[in-house]
């Protein structure tokens, strides 16, 4: 079953004289529970797919259904509980707080949510899945980079998303770092069920995937065999 279908998505910016297109046209399906990494250099159109698959930015054409429902043609309401409730983030500079402990981080997306109840025992909770229980006092600068990067994967799966997309997760952190959060995701994939669109341009995050797609100049390329590439160099 597809949690997600892109049909034709475009997106173009105008920047006064000149024109951008980032996305032009996407066909893209993903299944539920599904792990799909999407590999491409910068400025392919990445972050302007991801933005448009989690309700922040709107194609200039085309539709996106996810679990049955066009989120194009949804209204700022339906729009703004979709972002709530459906998909969870994860950026490539985490994007924690500094003021607020591990724990605190986590919670705030539920009080946001007005979802109060047990909040700090759920968000300790979400720090204990991804193995850092020991953290949750601490401040973002007091923690390692992959250890913020866990706080951020808490944070992103203390609502039970049914979607998390993951923007150049592993982009900050060094080789053995980066390679033990894309297992971390892959394993949180597999035991929640948690369907993942994750892009990047590392490949080492290929190893995990179920499926790897590639996104060149706004374009989707099916590409086997940079894939098998990419498996190689992570097996070494
Ligand atoms: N808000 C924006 N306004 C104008 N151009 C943009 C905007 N966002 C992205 N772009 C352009 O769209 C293209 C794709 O960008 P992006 O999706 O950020 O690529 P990637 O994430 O793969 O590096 C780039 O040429 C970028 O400059
Ligand atoms: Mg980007």
């Amino acid at each position: 079953m597809n949690i997600i279908e892109v049909k034709g998505v475009k997106r173009t910016f105008n920047l006064g004289e000149v024109e951008v297109q980032a996305l032009k046209g996407i066909d893209l399906e993903v299944k539920k529970g599904e792990f799909l990494v999407i590999l491409g250099p910068s400025g392919s159109g990445k972050t302007t797919l991801l933005n448009c698959l989690g309700g922040i930015d709107t194609p200039t054409s085309g539709s996106i259904v996810v679990e049955g429902k066009d989120i194009v043609g949804f209204k700022e309401g339906k729009l703004s509980t979709y972002r709530r409730d459906t998909v969870g983030w994860i950026f490539q500079f985490f994007n924690l707080i500094p003021s607020l402990t591990s724990a605190e981080n986590v919670a705030l997306t539920l009080e946001m949510a007005h979802d109060r109840k047990d909040m700090m025992k759920r968000a300790r909770e979400a720090l204990d899945l991804v193995g850092i229980p020991d953290k949750a006092n601490m401040f973002p600068s007091q923690l390692s980079g992959g250890e913020q990067q866990r706080v951020a994967i808490a944070r992103a799966l203390v609502k039970n998303p049914k979607i998390v997309l993951a923007d150049e997760p592993t982009g900050n952190l060094d080789w053995v770092t980066g390679t033990r959060i894309a297992k971390l995701m892959r394993d949180l994939n597999k035991r929640e069920g948690t369907t993942f669109v994750v892009v990047s341009h590392d490949i080492s995050i290929t190893g995990v995937a179920d499926r790897v797609i590639h996104l060149r100049d706004g374009r989707i390329s099916e590409d086997e065999e940079a894939t098998l590439e990419a498996k190689k160099v992570m097996s070494e």
